[in-house]
């Protein structure tokens, strides 16, 4: 049994993973509403919202899933990437656990977490997985050689994808997060009405960059009088296309190159419909599986991290866990 703890960024969440890998409980406290006044997060104000959720939260987790600490073999908790001090208020609590109760620590990657994520029917494991993750902070391609073992094969080299999402929904006057605000007005849009820019397509790799894209739009945006709301959602259609014609060219790419046994698509921005719709329809065209992370995992969570653990033989002890806000995919390699 595994009581798993993410506080990487603006969640505070917790889970229970047992019985074999199963969710028995993945509770949350989603600080959304604070950050939308701001038009996004504060590091400070999300790290003192974190401290105050903690313990409620691990509490719920544990009562949803019906188990008291004596049910609890082993802790799992994001060491990594993500913002410093919300991380460290994870860790330090998780820390302080593991010393009073006398438990082992598993300490996990952000990023394998969303991987595990797309895993969590899997009955069984066929390696390497080609993974896409796209969320607030990382655009990767990573090719995943067993468990926990990654290789980072491409990456964004300016802005995240979802980055991008939540600036040019700022530009139209969205709220954040601009993910999912800019996909629903694509929906009545021309995907076609505006001409932007596919960054690095020509280019012989499997790296990504959307600065200049959300600069097109700023551009374009500058020149219109009257942001109606056909236009604006023109605009968010034609944007969107262009930030998938970009993941799903490189991934087809990567996956000619690395012949993957499945593709693996995590991360918040796998909640976008039209790119599981259109990176569904690419892979199936060469014959390719793709495993979609469930969509009540997309978005950042606990229960993620509790699976990256159950199939993780690393354990520590409290005194050797420590924070790691870069971490990287390839560290694990
Ligand atoms: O993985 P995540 O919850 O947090 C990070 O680790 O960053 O991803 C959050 C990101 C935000 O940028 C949000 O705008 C984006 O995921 N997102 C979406 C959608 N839902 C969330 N982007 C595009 N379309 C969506 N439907
Ligand atoms: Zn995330």
């Amino acid at each position: 049994m595994i009581l798993a703890v993410e506080t990487s960024c603006d969640e505070t969440a917790a889970a229970v993973i047992g019985d074999g890998p199963k969710v028995l409980s993945n509770v949350l406290s989603s600080q959304m509403k604070v950050h939308v006044a701001t038009g996004g997060i504060v590091p400070e104000v999300a790290s003192r919202l974190q401290l105050e959720m903690i313990i409620p939260i691990i509490d719920q987790a544990m009562q949803k899933a019906n188990v008291t600490w004596s049910n609890i073999d082993r802790l799992a908790v994001t060491e990594g990437p993500g913002l410093n001090g919300p991380l460290l208020v994870g860790v330090e609590t998780v820390k302080a656990l593991a010393y009073a109760r006398d438990l082992p620590v598993t300490p996990v990657n952000h990023l394998a977490g969303h991987l595990y994520a797309c895993l969590r029917d899997a009955t069984e494991f066929r390696f390497p997985y080609l993974g896409l993750i796209v969320s607030g902070g990382h655009t990767e391609l990573v090719l995943m050689k067993g468990h926990h073992q990654f290789e980072l094969i491409g990456e964004t080299r300016d802005d995240a994808a979802g980055e991008a999402f939540d600036k040019v929904a700022r530009l139209l006057g969205f709220p954040y997060p601009g993910g999912p605000e800019i996909s629903k007005a694509a929906e009545n849009g021309n995907p076609n009405a505006y001409d932007f820019p596919r960054a690095m397509l020509d280019q012989d790799n499997f790296d990504f960059s959307f600065s200049g894209l959300k600069s097109a739009v700023r551009r374009e945006v500058e020149t219109i009088d009257e942001l109606d709301s056909q236009t604006i959602a023109n605009l968010a259609a034609s944007f969107q296309a262009a930030v998938i014609d970009a993941l799903v060219a490189k991934t087809v790419r990567a996956a000619q190159h690395h012949k993957p046994a499945a593709v693996l698509l995590g991360g918040g921005v796998a909640a976008n419909t039209e790119l599981r719709t259109r990176l569904q329809a690419a892979l199936d065209n060469e014959a390719f599986m793709l495993r979609i992370t469930p969509k009540d995992l997309a978005t950042d969570n606990a229960a993620m991290i509790g699976l990256a653990a159950y199939y993780s033989n690393k354990t520590i002890s409290p005194f050797e866990l420590s924070v790691d806000p870069s971490l990287s995919m390839a560290a694990t390699f």
